[in-house]
């Protein structure tokens, strides 16, 4: 599985920084996490989630009282860091990440819970062109692979988006959250898995 993503050369977005980074985490992990792309940091220590984003996602789930490396997998709906981070407009390279990298990940370790990280993994991994900010917490079942398997599917905020705000331009109270705020909702968010989980197993 890390092996075909560091060997693939199926699209054009590895062309920018020569850049795919496997996924992380347990194959067994009951909870995967799926962010939206590499930045900088990933690609240089070769790693989802590292950077400024990694330490706030990170430490929320460590707070959570999970374990990174034993309880979670880790991952992006693309595995190559787009150019400048700008993530693709063009459908043809994410559907092929996902087809042959993401599908293949949630396949092998068969999680019981899907957490989106982002805007751009709600709408890809989800299929839904409902704004991360109206969806963000609510949690919903979902079957991901017709019949095969069905998770507990959480979509929360981008750690990025996070760091920012208030954005008082729109009609719409997560916008309008200070960034402390954010924070502190994106960790409630991260929180209720360990509940999700705890119910899941009982
Ligand atoms: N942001 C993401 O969505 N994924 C990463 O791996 C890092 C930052």
């Amino acid at each position: 599985m890390r092996e075909s993503i560091r060997s693939c050369h199926r699209c054009e977005v590895r062309k920018a920084y020569d850049s795919p980074v496997p996924c992380a985490g347990s194959v067994t992990a009951p909870v995967m996490f799926i962010g939206e792309a590499p930045g900088a940091d990933e690609v240089e220590q070769g790693k989802p989630f590292v950077g400024m984003s990694g330490r706030m996602l990170r430490s929320a789930i460590e707070d959570a009282g999970l374990s990174c490396d034993d309880d979670v997998f880790i991952t992006n709906v693309i595995c190559c860091r787009p150019f400048n981070n700008k993530f693709p407009s063009d459908t043809y390279p994410i559907d092929m990440c996902m087809d042959n990298h993401l599908l293949t990940q949630i396949d092998i370790v068969r999680p019981r819970i899907i957490v989106a990280v982002g805007g751009q993994a709600h709408r890809w991994v989800r299929g839904s062109d409902v704004g991360i900010t109206k969806v963000c917490g609510g949690w919903e079942d979902w079957e991901v692979m017709a019949d095969e398997l069905t998770v507990r599917y959480l979509p929360t905020l981008h750690p990025s988006f996070c760091m920012k705000g208030p954005d008082d331009r729109y009609d719409n109270p997560v916008m309008k959250l200070t960034s402390p705020e954010r924070v502190e909702l994106f960790r409630a968010h991260i929180a209720s898995i360990k509940d999700e989980l705890d119910e899941l197993e009982e």
